[in-house]
């Protein structure tokens, strides 16, 4: 199928499957794929480690300077490096889980995470996963999803992903992370998360990949008006 160069932006709550599913759409199509959310991440994990972020997430002000310096990017396998060193296991601990809301709600860090992107995007196929991707950062993209699953499903996937990288979690600990992020996304004040007016839905709660990606496929084809 000969998609034109468009960005895909795919957006939705916590452990929706949303990487999983726009890096296969990445891979279908050709495209480039890029989560916003692992540089949310690498953030957080920087500011922890230059203890700018205290234990109940109170963002340091002087976090704004110190980004100044900071190197976020992704390597050749579209794992995210900080400087020479590759971080991709690290951002999607518990820990960096905990506290990477309120470090995604501070306005600077978003307008720092943005010229990224913008930067990434410029020449379009590119699928771009995260929660403010069709609302904020490419509101002129020429397809936008929004993803949802049910509570439980997604809280399961979120825990079997967290046992598979060899941590030990509690279920109950999984689901309240998930709320608390879906809180924080939805009501900070800067690009909370919402679905866009011009967006599809895909609650995929009982959809196989398979599925998902046939369902984009009849997307595309219709609405570019692909044979
Ligand atoms: O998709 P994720 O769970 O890796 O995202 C981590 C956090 O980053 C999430 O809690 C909200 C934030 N985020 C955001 O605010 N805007 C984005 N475009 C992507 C992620």
């Amino acid at each position: 199928m000969n998609v034109p160069d468009i960005i895909i932006a795919i957006d939705g709550f916590s452990s929706t499957g949303k990487s999983s599913f726009a890096k296969k759409v990445a891979r279908k199509f050709g495209f480039l794929y890029l989560d916003s959310g692992a540089l949310y991440r690498g953030v957080t994990l920087f500011a922890q480690e230059e203890r700018l972020i205290s234990q109940i997430g109170i963002v340091s002000p002087s976090l704004e300077t110190a980004l100044k310096d900071l190197d976020l990017h992704f390597d050749g396998e579209g794992r995210l490096c900080m400087g020479p060193r590759c971080i991709e296991q690290q951002i999607r601990s518990m820990e960096v889980s905990a506290q990477v809301s309120p470090v995604a709600a501070v306005p600077y860090v978003r307008a720092w995470v943005d010229e990224k992107l913008h930067d990434f995007g410029r020449k379009g196929r590119i699928v771009m996963d995260g929660r403010d991707i069709g609302t904020a950062v490419f509101p002129d993209a020429q397809l936008k999803i929004f993803m949802t699953a049910s509570e439980e499903v997604r809280a399961q996937r979120r825990y079997d992903e967290l046992v598979s990288k060899g941590e030990q979690p509690l279920l109950e600990e999984v689901v309240q992370n998930l709320r608390e992020r879906d809180y924080i996304d939805s009501h900070r004040e800067t690009a909370p998360l919402r679905r866009a007016d011009d967006a599809f839905e895909l609650d995929n709660s009982d959809m196989s990949f398979e599925e998902e990606l046939a369902w984009i496929q009849g997307l595309i084809q219709g609405k570019f008006g692909i044979l």
